[in-house]
This record gives C-alpha cells, structure tokens and sequence, in this order.
C-alpha cells in the first residue's frame, strides 16, 4: 500500500503572530506543485463550522476538536490541511495529534508585545480595554509548545523563510517533494503582511 501523503499542519501561536500569512504563502507553493490543500482557519472556521463557540477554556476545546474532525477526513483522503489556530493548550494540541496521526505541529513565535504592536484586527486594544476578555496573551493563558516540529520566528525571518521551514520539514518527513526552484516565486504570489 502506497504511502497517505495527506498531512495536517497545525500552526498554533498567538493571535497576530502571522499563523494566517505563513499558510497562503504554503498553501500557494504547494498548489503550484500540483498538491490538494485544504485551509481550515480559525477566524473562518467560527464563521461557520464552528459558530456560536467563544473563548472559554470549553469552547477553544470545541473548536479545536471540530477542526480536528474534519482535519482527519481530509488528511486520510491525501489532502494537506493547514490549520492556523491558536490552539492555546498543550494538552488539545496533542490529542489533535493522536487523532490525525500525520501531523506536524508549527510553533508561530512572535513575542506578545510584537502581536500587540502589529494589532491587525484592533483586538489586542480593546482587550487592554477591558471590552473583549478571555483573550489569549492578555487574561488568558497560551502554552508554548515545547517541542514543536517547526519553530517560525516572525520578528526575525520574513514571511518566505517562514514558510519555506514548512515546506522543507514536509519534504524531509516525505510528504511533498519539494523542489527549491519554488523558493524564489514569482511576485504576484507574495503577501504582505
Ligand atoms: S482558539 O483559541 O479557539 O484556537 P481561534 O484560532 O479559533 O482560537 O480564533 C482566534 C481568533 O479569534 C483571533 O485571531 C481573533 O481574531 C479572534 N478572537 C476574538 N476573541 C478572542 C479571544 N478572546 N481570544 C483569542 N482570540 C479571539
């Protein structure tokens, strides 16, 4: 029986920690290399598959195991999954991992204050403000994963570099072959930040 290529890649970090970016710039290589992708992201997915959940140490635990659900069907099916998530607790994390079985877990590392700095959706402010709680990083915990397949290092590498770790770890575990001749794409595929 031939190998599943099919892979989730949970990319878990703080919100603005640039989880989103990296995965468009993944998802698009691995397209141009002619290979199904699937983008399960959280903002997207409590739209819809997930809608009515909040922020509740219950409700993350929810979210991420729907994920997780469709995930696996996906990933069996030789698709690869990103899935941008907080996914703020070790413990989820993992049994996200038990489940799907093919899955690399990607630490997206940006200090709070570089998150808080960038502020894309304004959230980070009105949590100091008191207006939304439970946030992740302000009154709400995020456990560092302590040994993530990949570690993304958003203040120090570009998004490309970032992107790339990916990739080249989903060669080296034989799921995509992977050729470098894509590094250097063309730039109507970039994405700013
Ligand atoms: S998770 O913790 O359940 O994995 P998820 O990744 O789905 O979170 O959703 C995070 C997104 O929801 C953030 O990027 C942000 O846009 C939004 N959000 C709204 N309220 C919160 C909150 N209290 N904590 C974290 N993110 C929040």
């Amino acid at each position: 029986m031939s190998k599943n290529l099919g892979v989730t890649v949970l990319l878990t970090g703080l919100s603005g920690a640039g989880k989103s970016t990296i995965c468009q710039v993944v998802e698009q290589k691995l397209r141009l290399i002619g290979r199904k992708v699937e983008v399960l992201d959280g903002d997207q997915v409590r739209q819809n598959l997930t809608k009515g959940l909040g922020f509740s140490k219950e409700d993350r635990q929810e979210n991420i195991r729907r994920v997780s659900f469709v995930a696996h069907l996906l990933t069996r099916n030789d698709v690869i999954v990103l899935v941008p998530l907080i996914a703020p607790y070790r413990e989820m994390r993992e049994e996200m991992r038990c489940l799907i079985g093919n899955f690399i877990e990607v630490y997206v590392n940006a200090p709070l204050a570089a998150c808080e700095q960038r502020d894309v959706k304004g959230l980070y402010k009105q949590a100091r403000l008191g207006k939304i709680q439970q946030f992740t990083g302000i009154d709400d915990p995020y456990e560092v994963p302590l040994y993530p397949d990949v570690e993304c290092d958003t203040v120090q590498e570009s998004i490309a570099e970032s992107a790339n770790k990916v990739l080249i770890k989903l060669e080296e575990l034989g799921y995509i072959s992977y050729s470098r001749r894509f590094v250097d794409f063309p730039e109507e595929l970039t994405v700013s930040r």
